[in-house]
């Protein structure tokens, strides 16, 4: 297979400039890393290779011959395969339907031979390791990892005379666990060892520097490097992203900080897979919840917002005893920063502004909002700046927003109704490295302003940087509490699935 070249790509959204000239090659037989952070224009340039978008400028060449661009099956036919960012199921298609969204259905004698359909699916479901998911199930059935294995399994669905070589993936693991990633890492190595090329887009450091052969390093639309990883590294590529040495990614703690009064009381709460949790939580202390995937962090916040409906116990917000109801929480100050953004959080085609504002609104409240707009606008504005939010203006559609920039609008939110207690999952997930590091800092002013933080977070830097103690779950249980302080990574990961010590003794 020849290399395909991106030559000089520009795109233009109004008065941003998502690509500005950029250059890129990618051969067979190598995993090419693009990085950069959010809005550098990465999945504006995977969308112009998809023939999803046209570029203003610039060509896409195959072995010296011009692809026609802004067509989705010339790229098909080039042997281009994608796993665009934050694609969703199509609700009442089976898998193996999902799977075929942008492949031609197997046919014969013009009827669909489903027969073909889901063997093609489970041949391809079984190279990863997925023998255990059906085909013919819905694919909402799945968890958001298994879906996001499928989505990586259909690029791999073999396609008659147009043999694929080109894997183009958009944060593929943002949604994974570290066992669903390795096999993810097994199947890209795989596919090299064939004469594959993979482009591949992480914020995830690690995984950059353990799969990539060359790094491409975008910074607000331009292209800054490419690099061989042999001669660039970690600071290398933070530095080129940033522009800046973020040697220190966490604050430290304020040194005079004493705990503040119980803000929140959490008794015998029982919700959906979470059971019997009981716990207080004073202002101004960072609490991080962490485990193993699937042991119930994400039901701990959700029932404490009352997004997960409660069988049993009460939860206490200054003084307060909540009905469980999320209406009430937001009110009695609690703020919530979901996990899946775009399905938990956002009205994608409202404004920012509108995002950051309306859920804090009812009844008359909403009235004099709409009547109020310049006051709302600079509200959300400053919370805007607050969270280092880029985008072209506050009035601007959330579906227009990277990634990474949509999970700071939901920031933003949380903070416009001045909470006191805030609940975040997984809050920088998708996130670049310098907005990381503005979120940590801007935590850790709240919390040393009073805010009382409960985290959640499969990040162990981030939970051992941040927390001042670590809830550790295990089955829907809060089996262990400890103090962050002096505690390593191994540490910590041994207790997700070791005994304490007083189960040892027992
Ligand atoms: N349809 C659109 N309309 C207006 N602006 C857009 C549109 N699509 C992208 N942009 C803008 O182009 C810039 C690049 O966005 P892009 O999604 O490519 O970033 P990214 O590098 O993928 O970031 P992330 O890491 O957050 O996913 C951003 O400023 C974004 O707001
Ligand atoms: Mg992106």
């Amino acid at each position: 297979m020849p290399q395909l070249d991106l030559e000089t790509i520009s795109r233009r959204f109004g008065a941003v400039t998502a690509l500005d000239g950029v250059s890129l090659s990618l051969r067979p037989g190598e995993v090419h890393a693009l990085m950069g952070e959010n809005g550098a224009g990465k999945s504006t340039l995977i969308r112009v290779l998809a023939g999803l978008d046209r570029p203003d400028e610039g060509r896409i060449m195959l072995g010296g011959e011009e692809i026609p661009p802004g067509q989705p099956a010339a790229m098909r036919e080039a042997g281009l395969r994608f796993i665009h960012q934050e694609l969703h199921a199509v609700k009442g298609l089976s898998v193996a339907e999902n799977m075929h969204l942008d492949h031609p259905y197997p046919r014969r004698a013009g009827l669909v031979n489903w027969g073909a359909l889901n063997a093609a699916a489970s041949e391809a479901l079984a190279r990863l390791g997925l023998e255990t998911i059906d085909p013919r199930a819905p694919m909402t059935d799945l968890g958001p990892g298994d879906q996001m294995l499928v989505r990586i399994a259909s690029t791999l669905i073999a396609d008659g005379d147009r043999p694929a070589w080109l894997y183009v993936m958009d944060e593929p693991t943002a949604a994974l666990t570290s066992g669903e990633s390795e096999r993810l890492f097994t199947v890209i190595g795989q596919l090299i060892g064939q004469g594959g090329g993979v482009l591949y887009v992480s914020h995830r450091m690690p995984e950059v520097l353990r799969l990539a052969d060359r790094v491409t390093v975008l910074r607000d639309g331009r292209h800054v490097s490419t690099r061989p990883l042999s001669e660039t590294g970690e600071a290398r590529i933070i530095e080129e992203m940033t522009g800046r040495d973020l040697s220190a990614l966490f604050p430290p703690r304020r040194s005079d900080a004493t705990p503040g009064e119980v803000v929140l009381r959490v008794e015998q709460l029982s919700a959906g897979p979470l059971e019997e949790a009981t716990f207080e939580l004073r202002a101004g202390e960072v609490l991080g919840v962490a485990g193993i995937a699937g042991s119930g962090r994400g039901a701990l916040l959700r029932a404490l917002v009352g997004e997960q409906s409660r069988s049993d116990g009460t939860v206490t917000l200054d003084g307060r005893t909540l009905n469980g109801g999320p209406k009430q929480a937001w009110r009695g100050g609690m703020a919530y920063v979901p996990r899946e953004r775009r399905s938990e959080g956002l009205m994608l085609r409202r404004a920012i502004f509108e995002n950051v504002a309306l859920p804090h609104l009812s009844g008359l409240a909403r009235l004099r909002y709409f009547l109020d707009h310049r006051r709302q606008r600079r509200v959300a504005r400053d919370l805007g700046g607050q969270v280092q939010l880029k985008a072209a203006s506050i009035t601007q559609a959330c579906e227009e927003l990277s990634g990474g920039n949509q999970q700071k609008v939901l920031f933003a939110r949380a903070l416009a109704g001045a909470p006191k207690v805030l609940l975040l999952d997984e809050p920088t997930r998708g996130v670049d490295i310098g907005a990381r590091s503005e979120l940590y800092r801007l935590i850790r002013e709240l919390s040393d302003a009073g805010l009382a933080v409960v985290m959640a977070s499969s990040d162990l830097p981030e939970l051992l940087g941040l927390s001042d103690r670590i809830a550790i779950m295990r089955d829907g249980r809060l089996s262990e509490f400890v103090e962050a302080e002096g505690l390593t990574e191994a540490e910590l990961l041994s207790r997700f699935y070791h005994l304490s010590k007083e189960e040892q003794a027992a």
